[in-house]
């Protein structure tokens, strides 16, 4: 049986192995033979932890294993002090978590406030009274409060975007994992989700993964770069920056195989020389300054010509 003692090693503070939020500790997580992640070891703290990786690097499976989606295959996972494979504990997890699923699916019959209403229900969060405001609370957060009676099938690809996030943010969890957040969010609807993740993340503990580059410089303090289903990069945006630098350079002709390049808007082409690689052409290149996406690109080993 478990008590609130269980979980003051959850409390707010810094993110070491005793206070974090999150602890996982060897990490692996098969499917059949082949390894979706390969022994991740990881303590967060409150704040915003990007996840970036390539296609298959593993960062929804590690989102899965938190959000006690999927079992792990070996290791060790914590989250919220508890442990997620024990039944009663994955409840508890379950109630102050919220997740968006890469996929997230929905009841087509529904309507939006019917939909999280039944969700809420699941959370366990108060009676009616006080589950109805909740619900319109987060249906005002997303901007789908005029929607409210519209049908699930009815919504658009970003509206129904904007209901997994709200179904995420019922009850105000302690952490919140969020699978590609912002894919089909106009610029407007981006910024707004910014400010709320911004503002939710100083009290809660958010793990959004995301290709959009922007989405990190405006809300990570921390980036975790998955690689085959290893943690290849842990650190700030700018040590991520740092590390690119003096491997970032432009010219005027087409650079020759064996880097990542591509053509800017000004007909000159952007080039990325990976460490150790050297820098063959070097008389025609100017050096630049990298930017988070110059170092993403270099840490994740694109080859080749990107664009
Ligand atoms: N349900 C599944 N069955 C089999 N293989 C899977 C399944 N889900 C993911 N994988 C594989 O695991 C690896 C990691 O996938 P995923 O976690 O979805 O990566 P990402 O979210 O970074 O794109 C990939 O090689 C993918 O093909
Ligand atoms: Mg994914």
């Amino acid at each position: 049986m478990s008590t609130e003692n269980d979980i003051s090693d959850s409390g707010v503070g810094g993110s070491g192995p005793g206070t974090a939020r999150v602890s996982v500790r060897g990490l692996v997580r098969s499917y059949g033979t082949r390894r979706a992640l390969d022994g991740i070891d990881l303590d967060l703290g409150p704040g915003v932890t990007g996840l970036l990786g390539r296609n298959g690097a593993g960062k929804t499976t590690l989102m899965r294993c938190l959000a006690t989606d999927l079992e792990a295959t070996g290791g060790r996972v914590r989250v919220l002090g508890r442990d997620p494979e024990r039944s009663a504990e994955r409840t508890e997890i379950r109630r102050r978590m919220g997740y968006l699923p890469q996929f997230p699916s929905f009841y087509p019959h529904f309507t939006v406030f019917g939909l999280l209403d039944y969700m809420a229900v699941l959370k366990e969060l108060g009676g009616r009274r006080e589950r109805h405001d909740e619900v319109r609370r987060a249906m005002r957060e997303v901007d789908l409060y005029d929607r409210r009676h519209s049908r699930v099938r009815r919504l658009s690809g970003g509206m129904r975007q904007r209901l997994g996030l709200a179904a995420a943010l019922l009850g105000g969890p302690e952490l919140l994992l969020l699978d590609e957040p912002t894919i089909g969010l106009d610029p407007e609807q981006r910024i707004r989700f910014r400010d709320l993740v911004s503002e939710l993340a100083v009290h809660s503990t958010v793990v959004l993964s995301t290709h959009q580059i922007e989405d990190v410089s405006a809300l990570c303090r921390r980036v975790l770069c998955l690689d085959q289903g290893r943690v290849i990069f842990d650190g700030t945006p700018g040590e991520l920056v740092a590390r690119a630098r003096g491997r970032v350079w432009e010219q005027g002709s087409r650079p020759a195989e064996g880097v990542t390049s591509w053509r800017l808007a000004d007909g000159r082409y952007r080039v990325l020389v990976p460490e150790g690689v050297g820098n063959p052409d070097s008389t025609e290149r100017v050096p630049v300054e990298p930017s988070l996406e110059d170092a993403y690109l270099l840490i994740t080993g694109a080859r080749g010509s990107v664009r």
